[in-house]
């Protein structure tokens, strides 16, 4: 079969598949391994994610692409072989973080807008090189007082419809990452009404700039509450509100939504995911692309320690299962206890 955005789209989002997001930049690997008492080296680094790539069941079974940080894509593992073609030869697709991170938005105190622009034809072009055939861009949107301004909102999405674009141009897939914080203590209510607003702005500038739907996977925050507010929606609540809000904003031409974990915890991850397709309904697939809810556990067992690699791998194949069922509403909280 030749390979085209949709083909790529389509194979992120197989039934039961979903991403793993090990694309952590160097400061936050940092803060990660910093947890578990760990020393950010690139040789930790490397043996760290090496130990998750060869979770062959994991990388079989459940993830259907992982998505890198620069160092990584060039990376080789201890007996020499591209870290790539590792995930290649697990039958996943390999994806790359492009963007340079949020930054302070000059005018406007305490809101950020992504950057990486300049010189992302050259780069992209490098990484399809390099085998990557998805990208990832991710805009934060905050909520606290009197922010987001529509501002931030606007600029943020004028940057994420420019990347997708260049994307498409370098045959590879944009996945669009529009993050709206949980940081606050802000309602679910809140959340829904920012990340409607933010939905409806990146969708609009995706069709300005002429961004193919059918070639494009969506990276979104689901609608909960601010880690901060006193009262929490619960997992129904969670469930009917991001489908709700999804619904109004998200074009039925976009194959699928794989959703950030954003701090959640682990089963709360899942449990939402779950909850979501049990419901159903929906014109997209509605998978995960989980950073710190597939890895939390892993990185835990593992501390840095080779004796520790089985463990860490069981954790990965643990938590990559629980949520390939949650993509198929097939999970129940039996199955965490029995683990
Ligand atoms: P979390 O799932 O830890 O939020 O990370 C996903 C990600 O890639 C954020 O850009």
């Amino acid at each position: 079969m030749t390979e085209t955005l949709e083909s790529i789209a389509q194979a992120m989002v197989a039934p039961g598949k979903g991403i793993l997001a090990a694309d952590e930049s160097s400061g936050t690997i940092k803060k990660r391994f910093d947890a578990i008492n760990v020393a950010s080296t690139e040789d930790n680094r490397r043996d760290y994610r090496e130990l998750l790539f060869r979770t062959d069941e994991a990388m079989q079974k459940y993830i259907s692409g992982v998505i890198l940080f620069d160092e990584t894509i060039r990376q080789k593992a201890k007996d020499g072989t591209p870290l790539v073609d590792l995930i290649k030869k697990a039958g996943a697709i390999p994806g790359i973080k492009v963007d340079a991170g949020a930054k302070p938005m000059a005018g406007f105190p305490g809101e950020t807008v992504t950057e990486g622009l300049d010189g992302l034809r050259e780069r992209l072009a490098e990484y399809y090189d390099l085998g990557a055939r998805f990208a990832k861009w991710r805009a934060v949107i905050d909520i606290g007082d009197g922010i987001p301004t529509n501002a931030c909102i606007e600029a943020n999405a004028e940057a994420l419809a420019r990347y997708a674009a260049l994307c498409q141009e370098a045959k590879i897939v944009p996945i669009v990452e529009p993050e709206v914080l949980m940081d606050g203590s802000h309602t679910a209510d809140r959340c829904f009404e920012v990340t409607e607003a933010t939905l409806r702005t990146v969708f609009n500038r995706l069709a300005l700039h002429n961004v193919k739907l059918e070639g494009t996977i969506l990276k979104p925050n689901m609608i909960v509450s601010g880690k901060k507010c006193p009262t929490q929606a619960g997992v129904e609540e969670v469930a009917e509100k991001t489908i709700a809000c999804f619904k109004r904003t998200v074009p039925a031409a976009i194959p699928g939504i794989v959703f950030l974990s954003g701090g959640q915890s682990d089963e709360d991850a899942t449990a939402h995911l779950d909850a979501m397709n049990k419901i159903g309904g929906f014109p997209w697939k509605m998978s995960f692309s989980y950073g710190r809810a597939l890895q939390a556990a892993p990185q835990k067992a593992w501390a840095g320690k080779a004796e520790n690699v089985p463990a860490a791998q069981k954790a990965f194949l643990h938590r990559a299962r629980m949520n390939s069922l949650a993509t198929l509403g097939e999970w129940q909280s039996s199955l965490e206890k029995s683990a």
